[in-house]
């Protein structure tokens, strides 16, 4: 066996929804780095182009596409887009997601006040635009090619839920379970499915929950790191390798149906 190009994506072409952000960003760098073309998607322009210019200026081949991980007419553009830049796409991440602050129960606060809307759009953004939508879209070239890999961003709490984020929780734990469903369905394509559970990674997102202004830990900060053996937070590079590892056909070609936890080891302790 050659183990030589066991990460090599250079005949791949990955899509990366939510490239726009903070650890999609980083793993559509890491995917490029490795020799994938990269399709950088999501609504910001901006941050858009700037991430693929990254990408360029470190040696590889990107361009940013203009999509809706809520709209599936925007994701089917997308997708004839990118096909006629690049191909067929082999690799799809899907990191579009988030929390809604409304979906956050408050301080002294409980689930029975907790509003629906809100509720609504957290399972939205991360099942329906986060996965089902972008799959539902993506697939069918890559079932007709045998040959992809999805690979969903849940969560550590879609493992075991956190406090107070109670639709979040419950969205990302129905994201893998969706992962579990699609992997089977999907088996003897050649589409693998699988997910990548990060724990705590500081983003624009999540910055004000976990620090103070003056970089100390807020309360909800410090109670994380006290739960995580490793007593710190994630660095986005550090999803690099298992994304690589699950987008290589040469390197995952056996796994599929799989949930990866990089947190720290917080989702395999109790107290
Ligand atoms: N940071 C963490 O600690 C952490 C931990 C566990 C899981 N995660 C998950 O990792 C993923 C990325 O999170 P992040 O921390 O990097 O946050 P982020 O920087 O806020 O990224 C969120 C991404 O979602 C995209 N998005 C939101 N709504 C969208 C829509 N309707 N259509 C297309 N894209 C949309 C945003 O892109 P546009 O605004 O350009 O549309 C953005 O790129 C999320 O699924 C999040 O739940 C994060």
């Amino acid at each position: 066996m050659n183990t030589n190009n066991l990460f090599d994506l250079s005949n791949d072409v990955a899509v990366v929804i939510g490239g726009t952000g903070e650890l999609g960003g980083h793993m559509a760098e890491a995917l490029g780095s490795a020799g994938a073309k990269i399709a950088v998607l999501g609504r910001n322009a901006e941050r858009g182009n700037a991430r693929a210019e990254k990408i360029i200026s470190a040696g590889g081949d990107a361009k940013f596409f203009a999509a809706d991980g809520l709209k599936k007419e925007s994701l089917e553009a997308a997708n004839d887009a990118v096909t006629q830049w690049a191909g067929t796409p082999t690799v799809l991440v899907n990191a579009a997601g988030g929390n809604h602050p409304d979906a956050t129960i408050p301080p002294g606060g409980d689930i029975c006040g907790l509003p629906t809307e809100a509720w609504q759009s957290v399972f939205d953004l991360n099942l329906v635009g986060g996965a089902l939508l972008p799959s539902q879209v993506f697939a069918p070239a890559m079932i007709k090619s045998g040959v992809g890999s999805i690979i969903n961003i849940a969560s550590m709490s879609g493992i075991i839920p956190l406090s107070r984020v109670v639709a979040y929780s419950a969205a990302k734990a129905a994201v893998i379970n969706f992962t579990l469903w699609l992997a089977r369905e999907w088996a003897t394509t050649g589409v693998r499915v699988n997910a990548i559970s990060p724990g705590f990674f500081p983003a624009e997102q999540n910055r004000k929950l976990l620090f103070n202004e003056d970089g100390t830990y807020t309360e909800r900060g410090g109670q994380i790191i006290g739960h995580t053996p490793m007593a710190r937070f994630g660095k986005p590079e550090e999803l690099a390798g298992a994304v690589i590892w699950l987008a290589s056909r040469n390197a995952s070609s056996f796994v599929t149906g799989q949930n990866i936890a990089v947190d720290g080891g917080f989702a395999s302790v109790t107290i």
